[in-house]
């Protein structure tokens, strides 16, 4: 909670904006987003007032997890452009004075990258050891208990060569083998080949899945399994997952980026906060940012969440940065978890919270989970449980921009169907709207962007209870604000103890209350924010 002295860097007093390349902007009417689509939105994302673009995988990939099977580390996959296109990219990104974010997928390949292919060609290829094989069991069955993700056993029979290989994801992405030196140092040059391009940094794609026991024990049983869960949640990954000699690999990585100057990188990790915390490494020389889920995951209640974050704050590490993030490709979207009118009121929370913020592309619009005809459904999570209703697909549809075809995203058929309301619900409309999402969005990052105590200072807990919460955000010799959410749907009010507290609301989620003074109790609506500047 300890404010620090020293001059913010810019991954902690920015604000993260993650793009899924196929739904931002095509281009040449193929119906897939792509980098010169990008380009064309960099004006948007600037005036938006993010200030790092995060992208989620543009390399070569037969897509069978929509690029997170990659199958050449180093160049940029025809459907997204050319190389060229990533560095013009990359400056006019840096021109605009905004930072890029590429994804970094160490723990495992495509089936079809040359690796994959040299390692599964004999048991004798030079590349064996860059992946997980082992000898079927004497009756003939997998090696071990462990399963995929995305559904059935985590192993793979390999014909040719009469050895099961292990992917914690699909059987098309088989996991590396991160206790070979010769795959760490592979990693480590892929690392510099971008940075010595200028990219700020990685997101590292399920940095705690990257090492597993060396002894390949089974995974125990679940206790708390139910039938609605993915399959993959029947046994506690507590040997394929979060082993303690992933740390050293996180450092490694970490002395990659340390020999460029400011340079980041944030960790992909669903995991209880005790361990997440242990990811940004003993002298926080880990991730910059192990990302902070909560807010995805807790119920949207406003004492678990103040309680998450007193949590979270007491238990971060010294030095330890915070960050926090209300969706992604993975999750479902904030509109339809919460509502349209408390997705506002979810906003000022994130963007008024101690510590980097990522917004997902479309959120900034209400974007909602479009729903997909099952004949349309493309995600292999969706399509290999199609009883659990865990498609990722409707979080990912394309973005919203505008009142021609297909809402301005592309001249062809979308790889994916748009939202229904996609002709009253973009940017353009919402741009012309003083009160629409997008407005508040852009009002609220300049805010923060303007104000020091909220893009830097302590969080302060004031109050929570079933439905209200209220908190403080403060920097020596600025002006200090006083949040006040109410995360319920009902109109309620705010009593605070200390009955100086009173001021000028700077912001709120209805804009006809700015401007008002307030102090003593204050009557807030069903889905109202607001942020006061303290006298
Ligand atoms: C990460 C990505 C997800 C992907 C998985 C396998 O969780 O966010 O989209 O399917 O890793 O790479």
């Amino acid at each position: 909670m300890q404010e620090q002295q020293t001059k913010p860097l810019w991954w902690q007093e920015g604000v993260i904006y993650q793009i899924y390349p196929r739904s931002f902007q095509d281009s040449n009417g193929d119906g897939i987003g792509d980098l010169p689509g990008i380009l064309k939105r960099l004006d948007y994302l600037k005036e938006l007032g993010i200030t790092a673009v995060w992208l989620s995988p543009i390399y070569p990939s037969p897509m069978d997890d929509f690029g997170y099977d990659i199958a050449d580390y180093q160049n940029i996959d025809p459907l997204f452009g050319t190389l060229a296109d990533f560095d013009t990219l990359l400056t006019e990104v840096h021109q605009r004075g905004l930072k890029l974010i590429l994804d970094l997928v160490p723990n495992h390949t495509s089936d079809q990258h040359p690796w994959f292919l040299e390692s599964r060609s004999s048991r004798t290829s030079p590349k064996r050891d860059w992946y997980l094989w082992r000898d079927a069991l004497p009756d003939g069955s997998v090696s071990n208990n462990w399963l995929s993700v995305f559904g059935g056993s985590g192993w793979e029979w390999d014909e040719t060569t009469q050895q099961y290989y292990y992917h914690a994801f699909l059987k098309e992405q088989p996991d590396l083998n991160w206790r070979n030196p010769a795959v760490q140092q592979a990693m480590f040059d892929v690392m510099r080949f971008w940075l010595e391009k200028g990219v700020d940094g990685f997101r590292v794609d399920v940095m705690w899945h990257m090492i597993k026991d060396d002894l390949f024990r089974d995974n125990p049983p679940n206790p708390g399994y139910q039938p609605h869960m993915a399959t993959y949640e029947q046994l506690l990954p507590v040997f394929s997952t979060d082993q303690p000699d992933v740390h050293d690999l996180v450092l490694k990585m970490r002395e990659v980026l340390d020999q460029y100057p400011e340079r980041m990188m944030i960790g992909e990790i669903y995991l209880p906060i005790h361990q997440l915390m242990t990811y940004y490494g003993i002298d926080g020389k880990g991730a910059h940012l192990p990302f902070n889920f909560q807010l995805l995951q807790l119920p949207w209640d406003a004492r678990q969440i103040a309680t998450a974050i007193d949590q979270y704050e007491g238990l971060l590490p010294a030095g330890g940065w915070p960050n926090w993030v209300l969706g992604n490709h993975d999750q479902p979207r904030i509109t339809s978890r919460v509502g349209r009118d408390q997705a506002r009121v979810a906003a000022l929370l994130l963007l008024t919270l101690r510590g980097t913020p990522t917004v997902y592309y479309g959120d900034e619009i209400g974007m909602r989970d479009v729903p997909i005809p099952l004949e349309e459904v493309q995600d292999p999570q969706g399509l290999n449980m199609p009883d659990k209703n865990l498609s990722r697909d409707p979080a990912r549809t394309p973005m919203q921009w505008d009142q021609q075809p297909n809402a301005g995203f592309t001249t062809g058929k979308p790889w994916l169907r748009l939202a229904g309301n996609h002709a009253r619900e973009n940017v353009q409309v919402q741009n012309e709207d003083p009160d629409s999402m997008l407005s508040l969005h852009k009002r609220l990052l300049a805010l923060r962007q303007r104000e020091p105590s909220l893009r830097m200072g302590d969080y302060v807990p004031v109050y929570a209870d079933n439905s209200l919460m209220a908190y403080i955000r403060q920097a020596n010799g600025h002006p200090r604000f006083l949040m006040v959410l109410n995360l319920s749907h009902r109109p309620t009010y705010f009593k605070p103890k200390d009955p100086s507290l009173k001021g000028v609301i700077a912001l709120a989620t209805s804009r006809e209350r700015e401007g008002n003074t307030v102090g003593g109790t204050i009557t807030l609506g069903g889905d109202e924010g607001m942020i006061i500047r303290l006298d």
